[in-house]
């Protein structure tokens, strides 16, 4: 066989592998069998010296490995904030993986460089942030937090005539830190590894939503930084950050907006209301891999003070072609080498358009209602205002949501998380798959109503 023909033989095998698993993911049961998780452990082996033919390591992972996932790409997957997979991004993604681009530089990239500029400003379209601000493709929301609060570290200590890049924050003057009793636990990991420290920081007040409570926001005072959140994990509501930026921005803070899944409210008419304001704010976050419905990894920071970002971000070396006309991808984001994660957010919204953005999270919002009224009208608690894709269900004490919420998880039709929503435990239903209708709520529905009637 030529070298083409095993590489035609190898590519088209894992092709039809993978379509075969698409195709089967929404009739599998969700959460794969105690069997199938005993025989992924049959990858377990010392390094072997000796190689394997590449045929048999593809059918071996598929073997082993395919039944073991979770049908997070299918659509009664609701745990967590996940998001599916558009067929389209799948198909990009595995041309995009094809090309082994090396996204750092534009010169040596420039295609994926180029859909990435596009992609980013599509977002900031949508999203309707500041024309022209920066964007940074990154692994996800966690890591966009971080890159952003990179660049609010370095304006906040510039302002005070402190290079924090050169000197470090040995000696700095202190900078105060605002997040809300609410703020995702992510963000407090970005400020541990900025060196703000997880616990050096105040706690805004929040209500029954978790949202801030303005009126008792904690007063601003000298260098600040805010950190803001656009969908509450738990119950999807927003902090009112358009009348945080009001008190905030003229004493010179920064706010940012954490809107892993939340920000992409901005794309529906409907939800738009929800993310008024935001534009006055000076950085956000969103993750693509989640609501955008794009393969993992990917996520977006986005600020709209660019020498900021790059000041934070930027990297010089004789060797890299970092005196250029052309925008440096790297100089962004806190990788030098990645993968071109944009070009999976360009074919989602190049193929959904607007609308269809629109429309997919529309749809997500109102399958969440539909949970709610069925759960509701079966006598259960919901104990969130469904403002969004987010739906948090009591079916009694402590003992009895755990148990029943196990007994869903693996009864096998759809899977959902447990919770604690303000110290009541409660299952959550997270709706943010491209895929899920309204027959896939219905089912859902009949089997965790019948599950929570049998305790
Ligand atoms: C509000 C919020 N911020 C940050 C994150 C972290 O996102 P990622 O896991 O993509 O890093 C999440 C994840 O659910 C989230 O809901």
């Amino acid at each position: 066989m030529s070298e083409n023909s095993k590489l035609r033989d190898l590519l088209t095998d894992a092709a039809e592998r993978g379509v075969a698993y698409r195709e089967s993911v929404a009739e599998r049961d969700v959460a794969p069998s105690a069997a199938a998780v005993r025989g992924a452990t049959g990858f377990i082996e010392p390094m072997p010296n000796e190689g394997t033919d590449e045929k048999a390591v593809l059918s071996m992972l598929d073997e082993l490995g395919s039944p073991a996932t979770v049908m997070m790409a299918g659509p009664r997957y609701f745990g967590f904030v996940i998001g599916g997979s558009l067929p389209v991004t799948v198909a990009t993604n595995w041309l995009t993986t094809a090309w082994d681009q090396n996204v750092g530089m534009h010169e040596v990239t420039p295609a994926t460089s180029t859909l990435e500029l596009v992609a980013m400003d599509w977002m900031i379209d949508l999203f309707g942030l500041p024309a022209g601000c920066a964007a940074a493709f990154v692994t996800g929301a966690t890591v966009a937090n971080f890159t952003a609060l990179a660049a609010a570290r370095n304006r906040v200590y510039s302002d005070i005539g402190w290079d924090v890049e050169a000197n470090g924050l040995i000696g700095a003057p202190p900078v105060t830190v605002i997040v809300s009793e609410e703020t995702h636990p992510t963000v407090f990991k970005s400020l541990g590894l900025l060196g703000f420290g997880r616990n050096r920081v105040v706690r805004a007040p929040v209500d029954n939503q978790g949202r801030i409570d303005v009126n008792r926001f904690p007063d601003i005072n000298g260098p600040t930084i805010i950190c803001t959140q656009a969908g509450n994990l738990n119950t999807g509501a927003f902090d009112p950050v358009g009348e945080i930026c009001t008190i905030a921005k003229p004493k010179g803070a920064w706010v940012h907006v954490d809107g892993a899944f939340g920000l992409w409210a901005a794309a529906s008419k409907d939800l738009a209301h929800l993310c008024s304001g935001f534009a006055a704010a000076d950085s956000w976050a969103t993750d693509a891999h989640k609501w955008l419905n794009v393969p993992y990894d990917s996520g977006i920071a986005f600020v709209r003070d660019t020498a900021a970002l790059k000041s934070a971000m930027a990297i010089t070396a004789d060797y890299l072609m970092t005196d250029t006309e052309f925008r440096n991808p790297s100089d962004f984001t806190p990788e030098l080498s990645r993968r071109a994660r944009g070009v999976d957010v360009w074919a989602a919204l190049k193929s959904l358009g607007r609308t269809g953005v629109a429309a997919m999270i529309d749809g997500c919002c109102s399958n969440a209602r539909r949970f709610a009224v069925g759960l509701s009208e079966a006598g259960f608690e919901i104990l969130n205002d469904v403002v969004l894709n987010q739906v948090l269900v009591s079916f009694g004490d402590d003992a009895t949501n755990r148990k029943i919420i196990s007994e869903i998880q693996n009864e096998g039709t759809c899977w959902c998380g447990v919770t604690v929503w303000q110290e009541k435990t409660a299952m959550r239903i997270s709706v943010c798959n491209w895929s899920t209708t309204s027959e896939d709520v219905d089912r859902s529905l009949e089997v965790i109503i019948a599950i929570a009637n049998r305790q």
